[in-house]
């Protein structure tokens, strides 16, 4: 059986999803969770880029064990170098560099010849090799290169130092079966192909990331590249956790698994929801809400009679577990934080107090406490946001033939301040008394309601986006109230941008 590696590239290529940036305390919490899963390799991101990326990394780099953590770098100097001084105190690092090869981007977007590219990129791993060991090396939009030109690059970085060399279906324009093909034909002509590693890169431009990946490991690849929840770039990347599952269910046919402990994928996917706002489609393979939702009549017969007629992998397996009822108000806190141990959170004392607090208050309001309720008092907190504005207190009045009115009562900084307002209706009115308080210039971008789990006195969670300055933040809330929820949604998002002004 191989293993294949997976290099997860959620906060590199996945952050190039529109409206998916990420602060450095959520990308240190997503390279956690990523570690939890067990990638091999977390592309934290492009320390040239910016210098939150560039701190990103960094942090990443000194705090998460276990996966070796990778920068990106364009075939530049400045880039190497940068992303070298990002890396240096990790112990386990990669330099990812990559030049392009079509002659579409050479003659259009670079206007260098296919000498010059190949030149470039063969002193650039050099010099990426002279900062680490461990150097991959991307030739851009490799799946409209010239196949003849492409082995000669490949060979030459290879011979330059690189361990990994990457094949990236930038624009994802190739069909499975070519390009089986092109990996099949690197194979058998790369003279020194078996001194590096055979990486895929797949975009999802025609729904075709996961088959592309999967007929390349078929052909001898090595390591796939991949998102969670497949965010990426225009229509993403390949998804983590479709190409993960399909090498997982059919072991039997690819002779090759991954290191991933799979029951971390829910709770992966989850965490990447809520930190980027990205929501995953219902019908989304593996981590969608009706992945394993069986309505037909004749397939609920089959699955009561036997689970492997309708069913090919177990919902435990991703770690989706049927919605048990655990705890209510009489509950203590012994039983909650066996609960929390059971779904695998491992809370210090002090944070174990705030959600325990949340938990009673919670339990006030509402009888019966689901895990997805206790997942979502956990993840409320667990990035810190330091709280300047926090609600004190609010009244709505709303109604048919009503004003809809909001009197609401918020701490700034030391001061307590007052304000009534009406709107178009009561998470309006509400809006726009916070907005008169904080005198916030920001826009709303995007408002999201759901509901964590059934009935009438479900927690609500609201998620916001708003926009200040050319920057984007989203905020959380939740609550059995969905006005309140909606408030503290906004004060969440409006703490990020006064944390982010200072
Ligand atoms: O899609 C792409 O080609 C990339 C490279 C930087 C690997 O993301
Ligand atoms: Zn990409």
């Amino acid at each position: 059986m191989r293993i294949i590696k997976i290099f997860d590239t959620t906060l590199r290529d996945g952050e190039q999803s529109p409206g998916a940036s990420m602060n450095t305390a959520e990308k240190l919490l997503v390279a956690k969770q990523l570690a939890k899963l067990g990638v091999d390799v977390i592309e934290a991101g492009f320390a040239y880029s910016s210098p939150g990326d560039f701190e990103a990394i960094k942090t990443i780099g000194n705090e998460v064990e276990g996966p070796v953590i990778c920068s990106l770098a364009r075939a530049r100097e400045e880039d190497i170098k940068s992303a070298y001084e990002a890396l240096k105190d990790a112990p386990k690092k990669r330099i990812h560099t990559f030049h392009s090869t079509s002659d579409i981007h050479l003659k259009y977007q670079f206007r260098v010849s296919r000498e010059e590219a190949l030149k470039r990129s063969v002193e650039m791993v050099k010099l990426a090799r002279s900062f680490v060991d461990d150097v991959e090396f991307s030739p851009m939009d490799a799946t409209r290169t010239d196949i003849n030109y492409l082995c000669e690059v490949v060979e030459a970085v290879i011979e330059a130092g690189a361990s990994t060399v990457n094949i990236p279906d930038t624009v994802g324009y190739i069909i499975p079966v070519e390009f089986g093909n092109i990996i099949k034909t690197l194979f058998e002509r790369v003279k020194n192909i078996n001194k590096a590693i055979i990486s895929v890169h797949c975009h999802n431009d025609l729904g075709l990331s996961t088959s592309n990946s999967l007929s390349a490991v078929l052909n001898g690849a090595g390591q796939i590249e991949c998102t969670i929840n497949g965010i990426g770039e225009r229509a993403g990347n390949c998804s983590l956790e479709e190409v993960v599952m399909a090498l997982r269910t059919r072991k039997d046919l690819f002779k090759a698994d991954t290191k991933i402990k799979t029951e971390e994928i829910i709770r992966t996917s989850r965490l990447i929801t809520k930190i980027t706002g990205i929501a995953v489609q219902p019908n989304k393979a593996i981590v969608g809400a009706n992945a394993f939702a069986h309505e037909s009549g004749i397939h609920q017969d089959g699955l009561l009679k036997e689970k492997s007629t309708y069913e090919i992998i177990r919902p435990e397996s991703i770690g989706l577990y049927s919605t048990k009822l655990v705890l209510g108000k009489h509950s203590g806190r012994h039983a909650f934080k066996t609960r929390l141990k059971e779904l695998g959170y491992v809370l210090s004392d002090e944070e174990l107090n705030k959600v325990f607090e949340k938990f009673k208050k919670l339990a006030d309001q509402k009888k019966d406490i689901f895990d997805e309720d206790i997942e979502a008092l956990v993840s409320e907190g667990s990035v810190e946001v330091p709280e300047f504005y926090s609600l004190v207190d609010l009244y709505i009045a709303s109604g048919v033939n009503q004003k809809p009115t909001a009197a609401i009562k918020l701490k700034a900084g030391e001061e307590i301040i007052d304000k009534l307002e009406h709107g178009d209706g009561p998470v309006d009115a509400t809006y726009k008394a916070i907005s008169a308080i904080t005198g916030t210039k920001s826009k709303l971008l995007k408002f999201e309601v759901k509901g964590i789990t059934g009935g009438t006195d479900a927690l609500g969670e609201v998620i916001v986006s708003l926009e200040e300055d050319n920057r984007t933040v989203r905020g959380h809330g939740a609550d059995t109230d969905i006005i309140v929820a909606a408030a503290k949604a906004y004060i969440n998002a409006l703490n990020k941008l006064a944390a982010r002004k200072k």
